[in-house]
């Protein structure tokens, strides 16, 4: 897989370091509280596990797997919901964990969904943030890093569902993708 990689930009160390600082600040705003932490998968997954080890809290951990790249190199402006969350999120406080925010469709159709089931407060905390990608207007509150606008793998992030057990994250060569 290395061999695919054109650049490595943030490796297991800085990843680690942006966990340790996200999960102190996040065990600060939220003290004395029991928020859910909402992992989107599939991306989210090494971000959830690395993050929350970091995070000194009660949290409920729940899952959603929302899909819009559909394995591609290109968000689809469709957002699937794959699987849904089974707990009730009405009055509570949700930490919505991703990967990346690119487009923003993806966290906004998330955001549409908990407001409309009365969640009290949402959050984002974001391990990439690509702010030159947005289409809509949205926010992280907790961003690990800024990517510039290349294509990303690694560390959750796939391209047809490859690279997500890459442990660092890094631009995928064209070659790999351009036919
Ligand atoms: C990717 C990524 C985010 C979302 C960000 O997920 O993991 O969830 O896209 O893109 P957006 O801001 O343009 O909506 P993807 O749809 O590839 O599903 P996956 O996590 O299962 O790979
Ligand atoms: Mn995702
Ligand atoms: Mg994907």
């Amino acid at each position: 897989m290395d061999n695919d990689i054109q650049e490595v930009l943030f490796d297991q160390a800085s990843i680690h370091n942006a966990a340790s600082r996200l999960g102190q600040k996040i065990t600060q705003d939220y003290a004395g509280e029991k928020p859910i932490v909402l992992s989107v998968l599939k991306g989210a997954y090494l971000w959830t596990a690395d993050l929350l080890r970091e995070v000194d809290l009660y949290v409920d951990l729940e899952f959603i797997n929302v899909s819009s790249y559909h394995g591609g190199v290109k968000s689809t402006d469709e957002i699937t919901l794959v699987t849904d969350i089974r707990s009730d999120v009405k009055n509570r406080q949700v930490i919505i964990l991703e990967d990346i925010v690119d487009t923003g469709q993806s966290l906004l159709f998330m955001k549409d969904l908990l407001r409309k089931r009365g969640a009290k407060s949402i959050k984002v905390a974001t391990l990439l943030d690509k702010k030159e990608g947005r289409k809509v207007s949205i926010d992280a509150d907790y961003v690990g890093f800024d990517v510039r606008n290349e294509f990303v793998v690694g560390y959750g992030l796939d391209y047809k569902e490859m690279y997500r057990n890459l442990p660092y994250v890094g631009i995928l060569k064209k070659e790999v993708y351009t036919d």
